[in-house]
Parts: C-alpha cells; structure tokens; sequence
C-alpha cells in the first residue's frame, strides 16, 4: 500500500489535507494525524473495519485498549457513562486541562465496542488541543480511537517522519502536522469518588503532572510493583498475571532495538572494550560527570537550552530514534531531575531500559 503524507500548512493546505483524511475516515480506513503528545493512528469509532485496521497495522495485541479523542466536550456521554458523584470533578478538571494531554479512564457505554476498550468495561478518552486533529474530528462529527501511531513495543512518533518510519506501506495517509509540542504521551488517570476531594489515580505519568493534579483531588500512592520491574516479573513467573490497570503498560513499551542504560550516577558505569556507546545527555554539561565515561560515537543533549525538563520531553523520543539508527552496541542514558515532567521522563527511560516482557 501507497501511504501519502500531505501537509497541513499553509491553510489551503490544511483544507485539502482534512477532506482528504476525512473521506478516508468515512470509509471505514485508518489516518496517522499529530496531536500535541505524539501523533495518533485514528480511525472512527464506530466503524469495526478501522478498529480491525488500527490493531493490523500497529501489530498490537488485542488486549491493549485503544484512547477515544473526542471532537467536543458535550460529547463525553456518547463514549464514557460517568456517576453522579464524579460528575463535578470530572467537569473540573475537563474545565481545567481540555483540549490538552490528559486522559480519563471512565466506565463505557454499551455502544463502546469490546474490540476498542480491550473488554474492559472502561474506555479511555481524551481530546486533544492540536489544531489538526481538531479540524478532523470536527469535520467528522464523530469520536476518533487514535492510539500512538508505533508498531507495538516501539517508541512513539513526535514527527510525521517518525509515524512513517513506524507505518509505511501500513496505512493509506499521514497528516504532516510538524513536531508535537509535548512530546510525551498524555497523562491518563482514574477517578475515584470520595470526601471531601476525588482520589486521582495517576495511571500513566505524562505532561500533566502530579502537581498540577492535585489541587483537584488526592493524588492516590503508588502501589508497590511486585518485583524490581514488570520484565523481571515476566521472566520468572508462569502464574496467571492479574489485570493490569493500565494494560499498554508493559516494562518495555518504549524500547529502542539498541541495548539501553539508564544510569543513577556516574559511577555506574565503566566501557567494556571494543564497544562502541552513544549517551544520551541531560544539559550536555562537564561538570555533570557524564560526558568522558567513554569516547561516546554520539552524545545527544536533550536539554541544550534553558529548557529544562519540558525541552528535553519534547526531545526525548526524537533523539532516542535517532540514537537507535546509529548502531552502536549500547546507548547509556544519564538521569533527569525527577520534578514536574521530569517524572514522566524518567518513567520513559525506565521503560526503555528494561528488558523485552517475553508475555508481549
Ligand atoms: O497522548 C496520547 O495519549 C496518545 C495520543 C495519540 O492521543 N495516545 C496514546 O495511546 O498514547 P496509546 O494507545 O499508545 O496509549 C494508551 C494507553 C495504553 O497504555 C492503554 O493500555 C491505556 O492507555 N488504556 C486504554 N484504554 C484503557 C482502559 N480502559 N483502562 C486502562 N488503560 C487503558
Ligand atoms: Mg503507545
């Protein structure tokens, strides 16, 4: 199959490129379109041929449920069925964070199929703030499922080059909407009723932080994992798994085919003859002890700027793609500050770092 990338700038361009991915939603097909995370593989709702195609063309296991986008906010009650005590909460924090990276894990409708949701009988929904998707969720009337636009287990596109490289020959059409803003997927929490203040159940760590949250409700505590990561548990446990509360989740969900390392210091680490690394830096800086632990091919900086943690989670999958394509035998990864975002990159790192789950 012959997949076309159209731009959306300028207008006109934009006007011709919706139609286009418009018409092929309507028939039932599949569209990669950026949204201000990461770009999304979107398909309309209540089509089961572009469900089908979604998890085709991802080669994604049929037990990891797809986001719903929603074109409107009043349109929340045709996916998600929300109980009377999460109503003002929940409205709350639509107010607060929508259109924008947050994701609501709430109980589904019945016309919700089992096919997008996983059978759970939640669905996860959110609406983007990305003027491109916006357009075609308008034109279309109808909630889109779009999850990321990678092949399973792959990190995430933040470029419409990166949704190619993930989906050529896949799928008919890629929206060119440039780099996403955020660069990390959205923040997807659950909701739990109480008093005086919700509990929020932060199920994915993204660009809505736990400090943003929680003026809105109880930031609930983690639950500890069962061993030091899920990989490890995978290797050496035959027993049933209990249902994951975030069922994508897996230990190696951002994984780079080069071998990555996360380091906790400097002192971690030592090159082993004849190997050849690439480092993937924080500020780039000397004085942090990173940069001559080995005669690095490559050393990406994530944060070259004033940007901070937001600038490198905007770098983040970009450069570690690019790390991927160099071939070398390892990349090491320095630590980030874990505040704000921060958190949410370290989660990526953490991810990357652990070994293949063997289950997914
Ligand atoms: O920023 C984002 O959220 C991007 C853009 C494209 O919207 N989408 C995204 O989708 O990251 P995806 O499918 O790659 O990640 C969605 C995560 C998965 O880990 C999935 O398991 C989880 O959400 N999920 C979906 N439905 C769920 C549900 N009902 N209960 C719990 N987790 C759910
Ligand atoms: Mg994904």
């Amino acid at each position: 199959m012959e997949t076309r990338l159209l731009p959306t700038d300028p207008k006109d361009a934009l006007h011709e490129s919706v139609r286009e991915a418009v018409r092929i939603l309507e028939g039932g097909d599949v569209v990669a379109l950026p949204t201000e995370t990461v770009y999304g593989l979107a398909g309309d709702v209540t089509s089961p041929d572009a469900i089908n195609r979604i998890f085709e063309a991802k080669e994604r296991p049929a037990f990891d449920p797809l986001i719903v986008h929603l074109p409107k906010r009043d349109q929340l009650g045709e996916v998600a069925d929300v109980e009377p005590a999460l109503e003002k909460p929940l409205r709350r924090l639509m107010e607060a964070f929508w259109p924008g990276p947050l994701t609501f894990i709430l109980p589904k409708q019945p016309s919700v199929s089992d096919a997008i949701t996983a059978g759970l009988p939640t669905v996860a929904v959110r609406m983007s703030s990305h003027p491109v998707i916006k357009r075609v969720l308008h034109e279309l009337g109808r909630p889109l499922a779009a999850p990321s636009a990678n092949r399973f287990g792959r990190i995430s596109p933040t470029s419409a080059a990166a949704a190619q490289e993930e989906l050529q020959g896949r799928i008919p059409l890629i929206l060119d909407g440039g780099a996403c803003s955020a660069g990390l997927e959205s923040t997807i929490i659950r909701l739990e009723a109480a008093e005086p203040k919700p509990i929020i159940h932060i199920l994915r760590q993204g660009p809505v932080t736990a400090d943003q949250l929680k003026k809105f409700g109880k930031i609930a505590k983690k639950k500890k994992p069962r061993r030091e990561t899920d990989a490890e548990a995978a290797a050496t446990d035959t027993s049933p798994q209990p249902p994951m509360e975030a069922p994508g989740q897996t230990a190696s969900h951002y994984a780079p085919r080069t071998p990555f390392r996360l380091l906790t210091s400097p002192a971690d680490f030592s090159p082993e003859a004849g190997k050849r690394y690439a480092l993937l830096s924080y500020r780039g800086e000397a004085k942090d002890g990173y940069l001559d632990l080995a005669d690095f091919e490559e050393i990406s900086i994530l944060s070259p700027g004033s940007g901070k943690v937001p600038e490198a989670a905007v770098r983040l999958f970009f450069l570690m793609r690019q790390l991927d394509q160099l071939g070398v035998d390892e990349i090491i990864a320095e630590p980030v500050p874990e505040h704000g975002i921060g958190a949410a990159i370290m989660e990526r790192l953490r991810r990357a770092a652990a070994e293949p789950r063997q289950s997914a």
